[in-house]
């Protein structure tokens, strides 16, 4: 079974992969998006579509394009909300049905310390000392890379749903370390929206777990908000 599917419900599709596919391929239009990189990032650019059409056969959605839209969110069929992540060891995509989820976010990070001075640059006074807490009690869980990944997921679920950019500081994430859960508080003011798109939630659960040498955070808020 997925390990991403231990951390979201069971309406969102997902697909992953430890290692890069040979069976993977590009449209023309996203292989022109990365004609001229490294082939690491060909490799788990190529890997993550992979995934993602998959995700959409689950769904059961015609497989297209995912191409950058705003900001450098994948663009999904107008039925679909999803997250792509990719990184040393992982590479997963998680989509689901409008009608189900709202806001959708997934991160992967490898399963080792922040490098030296991270922590300091994107943790809140209150994070520092959780993460620091927990790293003192509970030795087998990196909470500084956990803390990372669970603001990458929630930068993921808000920035396609709100169109807003948010910094390390914008959202206070609280870990619970026995649950495996996480709450974060967002701390920015909230952009104004469309008419009639109901305003994002100030609070987004998550989830997390630590798989094989990968750290995994999820956020998926249910639809209608
Ligand atoms: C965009 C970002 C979140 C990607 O996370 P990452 O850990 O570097 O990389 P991952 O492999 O997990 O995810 C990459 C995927 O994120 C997706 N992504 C990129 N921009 C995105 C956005 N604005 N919204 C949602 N998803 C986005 C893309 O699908 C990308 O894969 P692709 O380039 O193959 O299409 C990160 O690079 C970033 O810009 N962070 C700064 C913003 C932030 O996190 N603020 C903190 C908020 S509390």
């Amino acid at each position: 079974m997925f390990v991403l599917r231990r951390i979201l419900p069971s309406c969102i599709a997902v697909a992953e992969s430890r290692d890069d596919l040979p069976e993977g391929w590009l449209y023309p239009e996203e292989a022109a998006l990365i004609s001229t990189a490294v082939d690491s990032r060909r490799r788990e650019f190529t890997t993550a579509r992979h995934c993602a059409r998959r995700a959409m056969r689950e769904l059961g959605l015609r497989a297209v394009p995912v191409l950058p839209g705003r900001h450098g969110a994948p663009r999904w069929p107008s039925q679909a909300v999803g997250s792509l992540t990719h990184c040393a060891g992982y590479r997963g995509a998680a989509l689901a049905r409008v009608g189900d989820i709202a806001m959708l976010g997934v991160d992967a990070e490898p399963h080792g310390p922040l490098p030296d001075r991270i922590l300091e640059a994107i943790a809140l006074p209150r994070e520092r000392r959780q993460v620091e807490a927990c790293l003192a009690r509970y030795r087998d869980v990196r909470w500084d890379r956990l803390l990372f990944s669970a603001k990458e997921s929630v930068y993921k679920a808000w920035n396609p749903y709100t169109g807003q950019r948010l910094e390390f500081e914008d959202a206070d994430i609280d870990i619970d370390p026995d649950a495996m859960t996480f709450t974060a508080r967002l701390l920015a003011p909230r952009p104004d929206l469309p008419a009639g798109v109901p305003p994002a939630p100030g609070r987004l659960e998550g989830r997390w777990l630590v798989s094989e040498g990968v750290v995994l955070t999820a956020i998926a808020v249910p639809a209608p908000l």
